[in-house]
């Protein structure tokens, strides 16, 4: 069976910078794999590559083994990426309820028609959408926060929020950039707890995060970036342990 993401040396320039040099990876179904690094290292260049945001200036990108390298960011979406971004974006006056809704816009079949006579399936879609935006709501422990505007959630669930609407798509992945940033440490238990329940719902999740208790306690395989370069990759076991990890990252402790 195919890889759900494979990325084959994929190179990114910006002008005279070398963002991204050669970069090889891959992901299986239902596995959460991390990308760390230090800062500036190209982690979230290679999620807008992913993504469609960025073209690479060479190397391929494959979902489900199809080549969608280059394609634009709406198609790339419909095939089956969703994301989070490093900084919230949420629509602030809507309820959290109707945030996860909107995210599953585009996912039905209903028409215009369907919509305008509510017709039965126009209802059943509804029920649907109904029964799995609350599935996804108390999956991210928000169903009782469901009528809140989404502005007026705590730092923590509005993060949550994110992720619930990026599942609404019914993603075959999940891109997480930095979710635990800028989280309090019981903010970033509760979130790490929510990971782990998309690991036993069969989800396949990747995330970039700074957090190395984190990303150690929730990811299986982890790809390490160094100045645009893939510096090592393994089990966190294995790259906690690379001597080339430590010295480039994991021994700057007071990054
Ligand atoms: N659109 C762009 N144009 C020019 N340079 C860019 C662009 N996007 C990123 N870069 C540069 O590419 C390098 C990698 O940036 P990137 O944002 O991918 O790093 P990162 O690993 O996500 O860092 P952080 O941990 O700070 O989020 C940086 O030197 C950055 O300045
Ligand atoms: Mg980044």
């Amino acid at each position: 069976m195919s890889s759900v993401l494979k990325v084959t040396s994929v190179t990114q320039k910006f002008g005279g910078l070398k963002a991204l040099s050669d970069i090889n990876m891959h992901i299986e179904k239902g596995e959460i794999v991390g990308i760390i690094g230090p800062n500036g290292a190209g982690k979230t260049t290679l999620f807008n590559i992913i993504t469609g945001i960025y073209n690479p200036t060479e190397g391929k990108v494959e979902l489900g083994g199809e080549d969608i390298t280059g394609q634009k960011p709406h198609v790339i979406a419909r095939k089956g990426f969703a994301r989070t971004f490093q900084n919230i974006r949420l629509f602030s006056k809507m309820s959290a309820l109707d945030n996860v809704i909107v995210g599953m816009h585009g996912r039905t079949s209903v028409n215009l028609v369907d919509a305008i006579f509510h017709t039965p399936k126009k209802r059943r879609e509804e029920k649907a959408c109904g029964a799995r935006a609350e599935e996804l709501l108390r999956l991210m422990d928000l169903w009782e926060d469901r009528y809140a505007l989404a502005s007026s959630l705590p730092y923590g669930k509005q993060r949550r929020l994110e992720i619930a609407r990026a599942l609404a798509t019914q993603p075959k992945l999940l891109l997480l950039d930095e979710p635990a940033a800028g989280m309090n440490e019981q903010e970033t238990e509760d979130l790490l707890h929510m990971v782990q329940q998309l690991k036993e719902l069969g989800e396949t999740v990747l995330l970039i995060e700074h957090d190395m208790k984190f990303v150690m306690n929730v990811c299986e395989r982890l790809y390490v970036l160094n100045y645009g370069e893939l510096l090592a990759e393994g089990t966190p076991a294995e790259v906690r342990g690379n001597p080339k990890v430590i010295e480039a990252y994991l021994g700057k402790e007071d990054d």
